[in-house]
């Protein structure tokens, strides 16, 4: 079966908000699409790994003429491409090389909260270090690094402190799969930006509290590129960056894709699409065959209407032997208690009025909490009506989760692999089952970067029975 839909409820794209901005088809000359290189290890031995991850300020060319003034990792704008093996102790030095406070929060990694994971109670000063170290056990996924301080998360991410972070495993090594990074297994960052005068971005004067819109569409800061295919079989790590916008992708000819992964894993089976849509920091891994095309031949990757980059046929000079499994990850779902209570999480409102669970956020409130190990479904509600609504993607922190039943219907088709990110649509409440693993504190919140810094966020504690809980040290508005 080709799915040919968007599965949302069409009420509910963004575009019904007045504030909405189409994208626009740009207008500047096809340049080469940016592939960040591989963020290299300082150092490495038979059981721990050293990072180094500076965020820092640059200049970025992204259109003719003036240079960008952009932030990135180690980069100048978005980062290098981080691959995390499971097993290995990570260590991670976080620089700051910014003129203000940030934090480096790892969207999907399954580590401890609210230190390590990066959230906003973990500040690096201007001209700071931190060290961090962690482990991994979880399966091989495509996520993310960026800025999350409060409340200024949307505008650094706009600025450009964003990039992908791969983790992978032996089971996903041993399947048949593109992954030759830069070759036949991309990263594609999907965002959007305005620019103003002298090619530059202005946060402050795009603002919508409902969430910043660009009229220029960018992949991996590139804006109008194209990649030059040389394996018929390309793996695309699609996420989306974007602080409010949804993508609904589709290429030129309708050309069938297959999508292998979602957020935190691969999808126990491949799905067949020719539409796909991606709400906030949602990841999909698609495999996408261009073997009926010829050289000089160019496929267009679309967003609705307006073309975001190409692909350009060139000769099949990588030789490849992928062939997708029909059976790509086994997933036990874990039996629930029915004794065990189902957590309300209600996310309400749209501009400033927008809440979680009916409260505004606040750093040194702890709003919930859950038991290490405990099955737990969650039903996550989008109270916004039908007619005027908007898809709320929820996030939380700290594990993956299982998506059960939209409004008591099985949920979509490429949602049967683990996520940390559900694109909630108007009046609906979407069942999730969930599982910590680590004692911590975990913000869960819309990721709609707006949304987010403007309050619709709470935060978890999660405990092992019978042993002492730390006390953790939260960031207020006063220490910032
Ligand atoms: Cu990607 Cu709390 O965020
Ligand atoms: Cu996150
Ligand atoms: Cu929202």
């Amino acid at each position: 079966e080709v799915y040919k839909d968007y599965f949302f409820d069409a009420n509910g794209y963004d575009i019904q908000d007045g504030g909405y901005k189409e994208l626009e088809e740009p207008k500047t000359p096809a340049v080469p699409l940016a592939v960040p290189e591989l963020l290299k290890p300082d150092r490495e031995t038979q059981t721990d790994i050293y990072y180094t991850v500076c965020a820092q300020t640059g200049e970025t060319e992204i259109l003719p003429g003036e240079k960008t003034k952009t932030w990135g990792y180690n980069r100048s704008i978005l980062g290098q491409t981080v691959v995390f093996p499971v097993g290995k102790h990570i260590h991670v030095t976080l620089q700051n090389r910014l003129p203000e406070i940030t934090t480096f929060h790892w969207h999907g990694l399954n580590v401890s909260g609210p230190y390590v994971d990066g959230g906003c109670h973990a500040p690096v000063y201007p001209g700071e270090d931190s060290e961090i170290d962690f482990t991994l056990n979880q399966p091989a996924s495509t996520n993310w690094l960026h800025a999350h301080p409060c409340p200024a998360t949307a505008e650094q991410v706009y600025k450009g402190l964003a990039t992908m972070v791969v983790v992978t495993d032996q089971h996903e090594a041993s399947l048949s799969l593109p992954r030759t990074y830069g070759v036949d297994d991309i990263p594609v960052i999907l965002q959007d930006r305005t620019f103003h005068e002298n090619n530059q971005l202005d946060y402050r004067t795009d603002y919508d509290p409902d969430g910043v819109l660009g009229v220029t569409p960018l992949v991996n800061g590139t804006v109008n590129g194209y990649f030059d295919v040389t394996a018929k079989k390309m793996r695309l790590r699609l996420l989306n960056g974007a602080n409010r916008r949804e993508w609904r992708l589709h290429f030129s000819d309708d050309l069938e894709f297959v999508q292998i992964a979602g957020d935190g894993s691969l999808l126990p089976k491949p799905v067949h699409f020719t539409k796909l849509m991606l709400t906030c920091a949602e990841r999909a891994e698609l495999v996408v065959d261009f073997s009926k095309y010829k050289p000089g031949d160019e496929v267009i990757l679309y967003s609705d209407q307006t073309p975001i980059m190409t692909f350009r046929i060139k000769e099949f000079t990588n030789d490849q032997h992928v062939e997708v499994p029909d059976e790509l990850l086994k997933i036990e779902v874990p039996a629930v208690d029915p004794e065990t209570p189902v957590r309300k999480v209600v996310m309400s409102g749209m501009d400033e009025s927008v809440m979680m669970d009916h409260k505004k956020f606040k750093m040194d409130r702890i709003d919930a909490e859950q038991e290490v190990g405990l099955v737990q479904y969650w039903d996550v509600s989008n109270t916004n009506g039908r007619k005027m609504g908007m898809v709320h993607p929820f996030h939380c922190h700290g594990m993956s989760f299982l998506v059960i039943s939209r409004n008591g219907h099985d949920p979509y088709p490429n949602e049967r692999g683990f996520k940390d990110t559900v694109g909630v649509n108007p009046s609906e409440t979407v069942r999730i089952l969930v599982r910590f693993d680590l004692a911590g504190l975990y913000m869960y919140h819309c990721h709609i970067l707006e949304h987010e810094d403007g309050g619709m966020m709470a935060q978890i504690e999660t405990f092992i029975p019978g042993k002492p809980r730390p006390h953790y040290e939260l960031m207020t508005m006063d220490k910032l």
